[in-house]
């Protein structure tokens, strides 16, 4: 197979961005072009801001960009030029119509599908970057090969799924534990494809990570890889009540289950619930999937899993409600963090904004700082009625001044340097700490004065007596 010199990547957000430009990096003889209808996004790509958070992302960006990696609103031209094509566009959760609430919304998908038809002149290898039901690719090969005006052009789809995490994106692009492609394996056309884009990436990861599938295979395991991730976070979350309610760690019963290499130690972090914009999304997706395919207790199952990070979030706002006294009506609450994990900007799903609306509810005044997250994004999320109860803070101090309680949402570092002692001196009294990371050293915080409650842990016997209390 001829090596690929020129690629197309039709989606420049979270993942289209950090990846292509990995790409851009480690091949040098690749000239890559990241394209998107969004003017603003596509301007601050080839600004020094750029549009997203992600460590180590800017300097990759501004060593490449200008040399083999390009931001364009160019949508038409670079697709015509080039020879593969990454499809990286949104796919969220249908908001209307049929499998409203649960199946994924492949508007975007289908609208660049018909873009690529309409402006390709020769032939293309379309790779499918966003996660998408599976069986997509059968569906989008129909949308090219009906609507290309040119004869004869051929069209070869992979499914090459992105198993990147916000906040490590450029370290998992780096050294990705797997690469997977899909493709049509059984017929030589459909392997040379794969045989090209395993080109793409052997030229920084090693070949044996580098797995290749049959196209639904590997369209599925993306949803089947986050439905798993997610699996263990509300199983400890779960676990997380049963500590509460007994007296035992959940800190140290995640150590002691984790070090069983069967079940393994990482995301065993009780939290707050999860966020973020692909676990709920690919969690209902697939579960959709399954009531499509008549498997209605496979879908129950996976729903689960959701229902059990919902009740993680209203159990948080509970907890906070009844440990003070029953009323935070008027009451300030200072938020510390609001994206859904550290090291990013992004808020989408965070279980910030559901326990905000929770709090707000019942009456409570939020002061939120969060290092990344601008005050607009706050504003769009929680929506104007809420914001009557918000104040966006520049610092924590600002946040905390004055303050009943503080609620910890994210886990970002510099929260555990702060000084305790000076903060415990500018709040309200009794001052709580709601730990909803496990990230604070609760005996020093209860040393200081606060009344600690941290997820999962033993309660404090001023949180018991509350409990309840009228
Ligand atoms: P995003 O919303 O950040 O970016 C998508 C971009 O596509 C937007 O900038 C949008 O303007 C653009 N777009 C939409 N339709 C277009 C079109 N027809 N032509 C040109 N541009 C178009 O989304 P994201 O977080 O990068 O996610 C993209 C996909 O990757 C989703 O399917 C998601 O499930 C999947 N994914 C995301 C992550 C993650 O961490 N965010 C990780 C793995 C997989
Ligand atoms: C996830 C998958 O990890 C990644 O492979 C996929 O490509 C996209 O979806 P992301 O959502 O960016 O990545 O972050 P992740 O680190 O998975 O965290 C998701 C949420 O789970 C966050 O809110 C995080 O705080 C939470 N989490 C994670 C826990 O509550 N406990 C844990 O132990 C791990």
């Amino acid at each position: 197979t001829r090596p690929i010199t020129t690629i197309c990547c039709i989606g420049a957000g979270y993942v289209g961005g950090p990846t292509m430009a990995m790409i851009a990096k480690k091949c040098p003889q690749i000239s890559v072009t990241v394209v998107d209808i969004s003017q603003p996004r596509i301007d601050a790509w080839n600004s020094s801001e750029l549009p997203i958070y992600e460590p180590g992302l800017d300097e990759i960006v501004f060593e490449c960009r200008g040399k083999n990696l390009f931001f364009s609103t160019d949508v038409e031209g670079a697709i015509r030029d080039c020879e593969m094509i990454f499809v990286s566009v949104n796919t969220p959760t249908k908001k209307t119509g049929l499998g409203k609430g649960k199946a994924a919304d492949l508007t975007y998908w289908e609208l660049a599908a018909r873009t690529i038809a309409a402006c390709s002149e020769s032939d293309k290898i379309i790779v499918e970057k966003s996660t998408v039901p599976v069986r997509t690719a059968e569906a989008i090969e129909k949308v090219l090969q009906r609507n290309c005006p040119h004869d004869g052009v051929r069209f070869d789809i992979l499914s090459n799924p992105e198993f990147l995490a916000e906040g490590t994106a450029i370290v998992d692009l780096d050294a990705p534990d797997r690469v997977l492609i899909g493709g049509k394996i059984e017929n030589a056309k459909g392997q040379a494809a794969v045989d090209a884009l395993v080109g793409v990436y052997s030229n920084w990861v090693p070949k044996e990570n580098i797995l290749t599938a049959n196209l639904w295979s590997a369209e599925l395991s993306k949803l089947a890889a986050n439905a798993f991730l997610a699996q263990r976070i509300s199983s400890i979350n779960a676990m997380s009540a049963l500590c509460e309610a007994t007296g035992a760690d959940v800190q140290q019963v995640s150590h002691a289950i984790g070090t069983d290499t069967r079940i393994g130690s990482k995301f065993l972090n009780a939290s707050v619930g999860f966020g973020g914009s692909c676990f709920q999304k690919d969690i209902l997706n697939l579960a959709y999937i399954c009531e499509c395919h008549g498997l209605p207790e496979v879908a129950e199952y996976w729903h689960s899993v959701v229902g059990m990070n919902d009740y993680q979030k209203s159990r948080f706002v509970k907890r906070m409600i009844s440990a003070m006294f029953n009323t935070i009506s008027g009451k300030k609450i200072s938020m510390l963090g609001y994206a859904f994990k550290k090291d990013t900007g992004d808020t989408r799903e965070s279980p910030a904004i559901d326990v905000g609306h929770g709090l707000i509810e019942d009456g409570a005044k939020l002061n939120i700082y969060d290092p990344k997250v601008a005050a607009a994004q706050i504003a769009l999320d929680m929506g104007e009625e809420a914001m009557k109860s918000i104040t966006c803070c520049k610092t924590h101090t600002e946040s905390l001044t004055g303050a009943h309680a503080v609620c910890i949402m994210t886990e970002w570092d510099e929260f555990k340097t702060y000084d305790w002692e000076a903060i415990y001196g500018v709040m309200q009294k009794p001052a709580f700490v709601f730990d909803g990371r496990l990230i604070l050293d609760h005996q020093k915080l209860k040393d200081i004065g606060f009344i600690v409650y941290a997820l999962g842990k033993p309660l404090d016997p001023f949180l018991c007596s509350a409990e309840g209390a009228p």
